[in-house]
């Protein structure tokens, strides 16, 4: 038996824009993926955008009874900035109203909200003003937390500030892959930089209110592997650590900066502005616990061809490597590998001061999932199971191994709308019908009651 601590919680992430729908009414303003969707349709899988997603917004109670359904403990989403304060400055009543509902309701099925504050979704104004670039926007940002705080922080006792930070800097500001699609690593560094300074001075905000819950931040941890113990695949795996991985976890955790970070940035010319009091703020407002999200690990090699010493993005300090071993999810094409959630367990307990911290997001992403269907409409998902039990019992190993983590929240509650993907890759544990906004367990749905009923599994 894989028995679970006692309290361990047991549910799904998800987050506003993902399933809210009601994108621009009940006074919400737009975000960047509505004005993206907007513009540039084409972008978006099946031209479908942040307006047609899951309905949650109408649908909720009905949904945290599904959640109730499959014994969930837990919930993790989001709140939408651009909907509590659609001007930036003033509160949308239809939104506290709303959020209140639903965190109401939550509690009164005893299952306990977990909320984070920015899940890639900035406010198109706030966007116009120079996003996570401007520091007039991480004043901005602090208002919305704190406005979110007093007006909810008497249901929600556990908050995050952000949702893989690293993801807006990567795919907004390195890949031309998500809106304002930059591509420059000095503007790059400088959102990752201020991203981390809101969040600490969002947590600083958090303690002077008194509030009683906690605060964390969710990073999306992809353990780097080399390709050998050589010391350049050694040195190559270290860097995409540093860059992928250290940069939000060692100042959000320990405070401060990788020192071999620094000295990286400045030997480019890339290190960004730092304010008086800026290293200190970041110092001073660590996280009391993490979130982790974990879909599939970086493996990486010394570069074949090293680049030009100039080369300034993460990727000129190493190749990928292509692990003949590796196994892919054939229905996505992301590598399965369980053993990364025990590597985190134990680097966590190991190198950062074995900080509480729960599985924030872990799921497998299938296409054309449909075709799993049988003939009374489930969706047979064993491969779903599989990869979740896998997952389990390594992360029961790092338990065991002594490391503090308070629960695991699949990827995800049921099928939403995933940016640029839309619907490409179903992951809930409920199917969602988009023309009727029917939802319908699935095999996995089962399955995870029984384990979130029995704190484990056999
Ligand atoms: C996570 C994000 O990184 O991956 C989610 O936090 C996202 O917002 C999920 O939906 C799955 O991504 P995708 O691209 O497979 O749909």
């Amino acid at each position: 038996m894989y028995q679970f601590p006692k309290g361990f919680l047991w549910g799904a992430a998800a987050s506003a824009t993902q399933t809210e729908g009601a994108a621009q009414v009940a006074g919400k303003a737009k975000n960047i993926w509505d004005y993206w969707f907007e513009i540039e349709p084409d972008r978006f899988h099946n031209r479908i955008g942040p307006a047609l997603t899951s309905d949650f917004y109408k649908q909720f109670k009905e949904d945290i009874q599904r959640m109730k359904a499959v014994h969930f403990n837990s919930f993790r989403t989001s709140i939408s900035w651009s909907r509590l304060l659609p001007d930036g400055k003033n509160v949308n009543k239809e939104a506290v109203h709303f959020y209140n509902e639903v965190f109401d309701q939550l509690l009164l099925e005893d299952i306990k909200p977990i909320v984070n504050l920015f899940h890639f979704d900035m406010p198109l104004i706030m966007q116009e003003k120079g996003g996570w670039e401007s520091l007039e926007v991480v004043e901005a940002f602090n208002h919305y937390a704190k406005t979110a705080f007093e007006l909810f922080g008497d249901k929600v006792k556990k908050w995050t500030t952000f949702n893989e930070p690293i993801v807006p800097v990567e795919m907004g500001y390195l890949n031309h892959y998500h809106y304002p699609c930059v591509v420059d690593m000095k503007r790059a560094v400088t959102v990752a930089y201020n991203s981390m300074l809101a969040s600490a001075k969002v947590i600083k905000t958090y303690r002077q209110l008194n509030q009683t819950g906690e605060i964390g931040i969710i990073l999306n941890l992809t353990p780097s592997y080399p390709r050998s113990d050589s010391q350049g695949d050694i040195e190559a795996a270290n860097m995409a650590d540093l860059f992928f991985n250290r940069s939000f976890l060692d100042p959000s955790v320990l405070g401060e900066y990788p020192t071999e970070l620094v000295e990286v940035l400045r030997k480019h010319d890339l290190l960004p502005e730092v304010n008086q009091g800026d290293l200190e703020l970041i110092k001073e407002n660590t996280v009391d616990y993490l979130g982790v999200n974990y879909y599939q690990p970086r493996r990486v090699k010394e570069k074949e061809a090293p680049s030009n010493t100039d080369s300034i993005m993460p990727e000129s300090f190493f190749d990928p490597y292509i692990w003949p071993e590796r196994r892919m999810n054939p229905y996505r094409g992301w590598e399965i590998y369980e053993k990364g959630l025990y590597d985190i367990a134990i680097n966590i307990k190991d190198n950062y001061g074995n900080i509480p911290w729960y599985v924030a997001e872990n799921g497998m992403g299938v296409e054309n999932e449909e075709r799993f269907k049988d003939e009374n409409g489930m969706i047979q998902d064993d491969y779903r199971i599989e990869f979740y039990e896998e997952h389990l019992k390594w992360l029961h190993k790092g338990i065991e191994a002594g490391s503090n983590c308070f629960g695991y929240h699949v990827w995800t509650f049921m099928d939403n709308w995933s940016w640029l993907n839309a619907y490409k890759n179903r992951y809930g544990l409920y199917r969602v019908d988009l023309e009727t906004q029917q939802r319908y367990l699935k095999k996995s749905g089962q399955w995870f009651g029984d384990i979130a009923k029995q704190n484990g599994f056999k």
